[in-house]
């Protein structure tokens, strides 16, 4: 055979065995979240690899099979209507998938925009932020996202205003967490505006964002959320956060196809935004002209109604709570373990599914890479080594739906025996 037919047959066979699975109604299943079974049944809608285990879904949640087979016949729709359906009915298409997000956000139709994924959302409210004066001061955190802090920290060459970087407590507690902003803006009364990480992506410690923008507001200070980790890892009510400007991702907890984000800024804020260069008069207030995507890939806008559907079926509080008590196996197992250092509270209001851990005087990064690696090469368990906290590195921890009580148990195994 010659090696293009090879490859044609071989990328056919695949994606013909993935189009061919027969999906099983979730209304013929007994849907009790407190059975294994039920979970069994969940995790056999994944088609994953069994090279590794894999606890590494922080980076981005894979899609279900049947989500995979939408996404596969949305692809075919598109390449075989190409401009001529994207012209005519792509943007109604896209509006009723922008309904169907703002009625489960509970926001307007006209403060949503999708966008690539959180990084394009977030750039985009930090570089358009437009309220800040030279001499004022923004706040960001050590737990916040590394190409976040670089955008803020940009912004004293391009806004004149001095960046703060405060460091989140370790060991970190719900109050010790606002009392650090709080500190941070009574410091700094000159502060007009802060980042915030909804769901850190180094140590998964939810922020008690209601608390701190209460706060904020009181001073008159703006929140920037980046919430790349939470929509989908758990259940929240967007309004009572009390956030004007949000950075979502759907490729990472939502189940999603890769390259989907969505950005929301409150209807009466949206002037605080710059509309992107040249994209639109200062007085246009259409919240997209906050974002340029250029050409996206269609077919994974239109298979987030699909994705939605899915998790709708699971239920949205059963997945956050599988995903909590996939996290709790392993923690309760090594957390007796003097060695061990847990870097995410015991606290339910502070943890869904990731978790990161250190073993207790490894701090750097480089000692968390070697632990990572044995990790991998000794025990067939992927992670990833963390870095850029105020005290060190770690090993992040993040399962999904298609893992097992029995890796997370072979996790905390693997973890006892490094420090036997
Ligand atoms: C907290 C946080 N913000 C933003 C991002 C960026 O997400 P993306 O790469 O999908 O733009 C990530 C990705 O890991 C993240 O963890």
């Amino acid at each position: 055979m010659k090696r293009r037919d090879f490859l044609i047959s071989t990328a056919a066979v695949a994606a013909l065995s993935i189009a061919n699975i027969p999906i099983v109604s979730f209304a013929n299943v007994a849907r009790d979240p407190h059975d294994e079974d039920f979970w069994n049944f969940v995790r056999s809608q994944y088609d994953v690899t069994s090279d590794v285990t894999n606890l590494e879904a922080g980076y981005w949640g894979i899609m279900s099979i049947p989500v995979t087979q939408a996404y596969l016949k949305h692809t075919h729709f598109v390449n075989q209507n190409s401009s001529y359906y994207v012209r005519r009915n792509y943007w109604n298409d896209y509006g009723k998938i922008i309904a169907r997000l703002a009625k489960k956000l509970g926001v307007g139709e006209d403060e949503l925009v999708l966008t690539r994924n959180a990084s394009e959302a977030m750039s985009s409210l930090i570089n358009g932020y437009n309220k800040l004066e030279p001499g004022d001061t923004v706040i960001y955190a050590d737990q916040d996202y590394g190409s976040m802090q670089s955008e803020m920290r940009y912004l004293k060459q391009y806004r004149g205003v001095d960046v703060i970087d405060i460091a989140i407590p370790e060991p970190a507690s719900y109050e010790a967490v606002i009392d650090a902003y709080r500190v941070a803006l009574d410091q700094n009364p000159k502060c007009k505006m802060i980042l915030l990480t909804h769901v850190s992506n180094r140590t998964g410690i939810i922020t008690p964002v209601r608390e701190i923008a209460g706060m904020c507001r009181a001073r008159g200070v703006d929140v920037l959320l980046d919430a790349a980790h939470s929509w989908g890892q758990f259940e929240f009510d967007l309004q009572d956060l009390g956030v004007d400007f949000i950075g979502f991702n759907m490729h990472k907890w939502m189940g999603v196809p890769l390259g989907v984000g969505l950005l929301y800024i409150r209807k009466n804020r949206v002037f605080d935004i710059d509309p992107l260069r040249g994209e639109a008069g200062p007085e246009n207030d259409d919240v997209r002209t906050r974002i340029h995507t250029g050409t996206v890939n269609f077919a994974s806008v239109l298979t987030i109604p699909d994705a939605l559907d899915f998790r709708e079926n699971i239920g949205q509080k059963n997945i956050e709570n599988r995903l909590r008590s996939l996290r709790n196996q392993w923690v309760s197992q090594v957390l007796d373990n003097d060695k061990v250092e847990i870097l995410t509270p015991e606290d339910e209001r502070m943890y869904a599914a990731i978790t990161s851990f250190r073993i207790k005087g490894k701090n750097s990064y480089e000692e968390n890479f070697a632990l990572m690696n044995l990790l991998h090469d000794k025990y067939g368990i992927f992670t990833v080594a963390i870095s850029g906290l105020a005290k060190g590195g770690g090993i992040r921890v993040s399962p999904s739906l298609y893992n097992t009580r029995e890796d997370m148990d072979k996790l905390a195994a693997a973890i006892n025996d490094i420090t036997a």
